[in-house]
């Protein structure tokens, strides 16, 4: 009898610093080491004078090629230049960012002598595009790859699936264990993600799914950086922030420093020849960290705080605070969660660095049908990532559609015109949480001009505002009494739809299928250089 060959099923979970590959067959999940053989790839890409490098070819010459080396942009997708939160972004960076006519950002590197633009997503397509490498030389031919760490909407969630990582784990613990409440917290390099959800015979479910997607541990390295070069000022009286290389080796040195501090009180950190000769010798201790992060460690707390009442539940019914992503390691933040907890012990069970990766193979695999084991079935709503709202009176945002609510969601409001012979009115919709509406981020806006002149209050606008399940948003303005309308149609931003996804994974198809064009070109040239040399 003809036995079913199973084929391998690929995870593989996007980050922000890093990617990782997980390869479910033969029965288990394993971790994919890239060439080099780290379970961890970088997310960097970066342009020399003849090839583009991917991973840690990138990573390892950014001291180097400081201006032409790409990292931590899954920060820029979905994100217009002006934000706020890029701009303390771009700081930091030191390749170039510029924008496009709509605000789109663009990263502008130079190759060969000429300036070449690139989106944001060809770099992300690019880094995927190596991954899926890494797991095609472990599984071919494979058949399902689900694809997480992008913040996509109609997919599931990361947080689920380090959640369903750590079900699988503690299935023995768990089987007679009745339904229990779980919390993941999720602090990568660049985003936090927090989910409570309940765990038992029924599968697992997001009840709530929160967090921030500028928050994470970039940021902390940022602000070791950020110290470390007033210091080198102070002693040395030069800045060092106009030497691009220079801030490159500090940011690396910073990065170790962190992670030192993150297992004993006191990093020593040197540098020979920093910055004209000069060397740069100093220490960093626990406290002194902590002091510089202590705002962006408050607001990791913070997100699980409302996480929780979201959910509607309160701390003592949580059984677990799973700890996920590179940056949940820092003793303060571990200590800052349990304390909240009223000291409760973390699960530090999974592996930080692997478990979406890990939880995505799994799902290929139950996706697939060749998940052998009994995996719990994933059950979550798709909810609205931020509270969505319009300007009203004194620069307020008024919320319309809560964060969190399940989508699709729709609701009507209804405004009078409040002074006589109105013209018109703006309709400004926004995205965030805060309570001035222009520091949340300005989505979109309604002109709805042209009323013909009437009294204070005779004019009466309907204005409906729709979200579908990809989180596109629909605003319908309509004076009753005229009859006139008017419509606008607004995308997402700061998170994807899974045909946003598929077609980043035909972008990579074709970079590298252009790399592989380069690749002929240089090697016949070679050849021929070769021959001409005989
Ligand atoms: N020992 C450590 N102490 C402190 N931070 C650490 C440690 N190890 C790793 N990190 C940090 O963890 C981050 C990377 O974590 P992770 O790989 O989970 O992020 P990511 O998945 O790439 O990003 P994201 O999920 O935000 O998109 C980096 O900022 C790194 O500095
Ligand atoms: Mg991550």
């Amino acid at each position: 009898m003809a036995k079913r060959v199973e084929s391998p099923s690929i995870g593989i979970d996007l980050g922000t610093t890093f990617g990782c590959v997980g390869v479910y067959k033969n029965g288990h999940v394993e971790i994919v080491p890239n060439v080099q053989g780290n379970r961890k790839t970088p997310a960097c890409v970066a342009l020399t004078h003849v090839e583009r490098l991917i991973g840690e070819a990138a990573d390892s010459q950014l001291a180097m090629n400081p201006l032409n080396t790409v990292f931590g942009v899954k920060r820029l997708l979905g994100r217009r230049l002006g934000d706020q939160s890029l701009e303390s972004d771009q700081k930091w960076w030191p390749f170039k960012v510029v924008a496009e006519t709509d605000g789109k950002p663009q990263i502008c590197l130079s190759y060969k002598g000429k300036t070449v633009m690139f989106a944001p997503e060809d770099i992300c397509a690019m880094v995927l595009s190596t991954l899926k490498d890494v797991a095609q030389a472990e599984a071919q031919p494979w058949t399902l790859c689900v694809i997480a760490g992008l913040n996509v909407i109609r997919t599931v969630p990361d947080t689920l699936l380090a959640g369903l990582t750590y079900c699988l784990e503690k299935r023995g613990a768990r089987a007679a264990a009745g339904e229990e409440k779980v919390m993941v917290f999720d602090l990568g390099g660049g985003t936090l993600g927090v989910s409570l959800m309940t765990v038992g015979e029924g599968g697992m479910e997001v009840k709530a799914a929160g967090g921030d997607t500028h928050l994470g541990g970039e940021d902390f390295t940022n602000r070791l950086l950020q110290h470390l070069a007033e210091e080198f000022s102070r002693k040395h009286g030069r800045n060092v922030r106009w030497n691009a290389r220079a801030m490159q080796r500090l940011r690396m040195a910073s990065e170790r420093a962190k992670r030192i501090l993150s297992t004993i009180t006191k990093a020593m950190v040197e540098i020979d020849s920093l910055y004209d000769d000069l060397d740069f010798r100093t220490t960093i201790t626990r406290d002194r960290f902590e002091e510089l992060n202590a705002d962006l460690f408050q607001r990791c707390v913070s997100c699980v705080e409302t996480t929780l009442k979201d959910a509607g539940v309160e701390k003592r019914e949580v059984k677990e605070v799973v700890l996920v992503g590179g940056s949940s390691r820092v003793p303060k933040i571990q200590q800052m969660l349990s304390d909240l907890f009223g000291g409760k012990e973390l699960c530090k069970s999974v592996n930080p660095d692997e478990a979406v990766a890990y939880g995505a193979a799994v799902q290929a695999a139950t996706l697939e049908g060749s998940f052998r084991e009994r995996a719990p079935v994933l059950r979550w709503t798709d909810v609205t990532p931020h509270a969505l709202g319009i300007e009203v009176g004194g620069g307020m945002m008024d919320v319309v559609i809560p964060r969190n609510a399940p989508m699709p969601a729709k609701k009507e409001l209804f405004f009078s015109a409040h002074i006589d012979n109105q013209p018109g009115m703006q309709i400004n919709v926004f995205e965030g949480e805060c309570r001035r509406a222009w520091d949340n981020r300005l989505l979109g806006s309604l002109d709805f001009g042209g009323l013909p002149p009437s009294p204070a209050g005779y004019a009466r606008i309907f204005v409906n505002i729709e979200i579908d399940a990809n989180y596109k948003i629909q605003v319908l303005a309509e004076e009753r009494r005229t009859g006139m309308k008017k419509c606008v149609d607004i995308e997402p931003r700061g998170c994807l739809t899974k045909l946003e996804i598929a077609r980043m994974v035909e972008e990579a198809e074709r970079f590298k299928a252009e790399d592989r064009e380069r690749k002929r070109t240089v090697d016949a040239r070679n050849a021929l250089e070769d021959l001409t040399k005989k």
